[in-house]
């Protein structure tokens, strides 16, 4: 997130003496995830934060790739995931390439005897359903339906869910996740035209320092493995921080919908990027304006991206007979376009109430096991006309 933010106490001077009342000293730790050249946050702990008790355990979690090169229109039922009772368990891989994964989860809680972290790529986490509180070294985000929660890699975190009833889509992105930067100034600042702003995105609050020794169990994801490591003291036991790398959250809802006279391209819709691919939220809105527009998107060859949807709600007007929680997949190569009688359906119509988020990663992805046993029989022959 490129702006400054700081919660708890800090030195006046970085890399200076800062002490508790009792006199001991504070552990400071540089956290970044681009060297020493990106966005990164000082971060003061009660204890260093490298103290390691018991030897590594690992075990393999890289997901099995089903089909490596795919050139079908696919779909998957998402809801068809069948809820587990721990967050990590009930990650379901469906997606892979280079330079992130993609996948569905349907948990029940969040086990509270470990904490997670992943070590490779930063996470993006989209509640479908459910809410709860993101807990983090750098202070607690409230969630709720709807909410893009971009996590940096390395953080360690733990889910506190309100219910049972829970589902995310999650992306795992092997180079930070920013929003567009068109949408920013030199300075980082949301440029007017940006389709949200600085208020639309909630950073940590409400920072807990846990001065708490024991054995602290995390799980961390590297390399297609879970390490289970185990430290001496409370990840959590930070009296202060400053800086511009950290979650955060934004909602869905707060996406303001750019609409023209007649059919804007799918780039206005963009939330975030990343090396390799883009997310974009598309939100209830009003439809084209000219007398004669096509609200319905015209059909286009989308040759050096893959195009990944995920409905979330509404009906989906390009599409026919699309549920809650369905993935559509459109390999790059070939043409793809509306559902037989989606274009003439949309002619007049005045606004639209889906939802939906896009990723279109722009190396084609390989589909995993996971993936197949979601998938809808001959999806690829949905346009044509009987
Ligand atoms: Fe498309």
């Amino acid at each position: 997130m490129p702006r400054y933010h700081s919660l708890g106490k800090i030195p006046p001077k970085r890399h200076t003496v800062f002490r508790s009342s009792e006199g001991k000293l504070y552990h400071e730790e540089l956290f970044g995830t681009l060297g020493f050249s990106g966005m990164s946050s000082l971060i003061y702990h009660l204890n260093p934060p490298t103290v390691v008790t018991e030897p590594v355990k690992s075990t393999p979690v890289a997901p099995k790739i089903a089909i490596e090169k795919n050139m079908k229109a696919l779909s998957f039922k998402g809801f068809s995931i069948k809820p587990e009772k721990d967050f990590l368990e009930s990650r379901k891989t469906l997606f892979v390439n280079s330079s992130l994964h993609i996948g569905l989860a349907a948990p029940e809680t969040f086990s509270k005897d470990y904490f997670y972290k992943n070590g490779d790529a930063d996470e993006m986490l989209f509640i479908h359903r459910g809410s709860g509180t993101l807990k983090t070294m750098y202070g607690e985000i409230p969630f709720k339906y709807g909410d893009y929660l971009i996590i940096p890699r390395g953080t360690n975190y733990q889910l506190d869910f309100e219910s049972t009833d829970n589902r995310l889509l999650f992306i795992e992105s092997f180079s930070p996740i920013f929003t567009p930067g068109r949408y920013r100034n030199n300075y980082g600042q949301f440029l007017e035209h940006s389709p949200f702003c600085e208020r639309d995105m909630r950073l940590p609050q409400n920072l807990k320092t846990h001065n708490e020794k024991g054995a602290f169990k995390v799980k961390i994801k590297k390399q297609g493995v879970l390490w289970e490591y185990v430290y001496g003291m409370h990840p959590f036991d930070v009296v202060g921080w400053d800086g511009f790398n950290y979650p955060y959250a934004f909602s869905i809802f707060d996406f303001e919908p750019i609409t023209g006279r007649i059919h804007m391209p799918p780039p206005i819709h963009q939330t975030f990027e990343a090396a390799g691919f883009v997310v974009c939220s598309f939100v209830p809105r009003l439809y084209d304006y000219h007398p004669d527009s096509i609200p319905a998107p015209y059909h286009h060859s989308n040759v050096d991206s893959d195009e990944i949807l995920y409905y979330v709600d509404g009906d989906f007007m390009s599409r026919n007979n699309i549920e809650k929680g369905q993935l559509t997949l459109h390999p790059g190569g070939i043409p793809h376009g509306p559902h037989p009688g989606a274009i003439e359906r949309s002619i007049g119509k005045k606004e639209t109430q889906e939802l939906a988020v896009m990723i279109d990663p722009f190396a084609p992805m390989s589909i995993t096991e996971d993936a197949l046993k979601l998938q809808v029989d001959d999806y690829y022959k949905s346009w044509v006309i009987e």
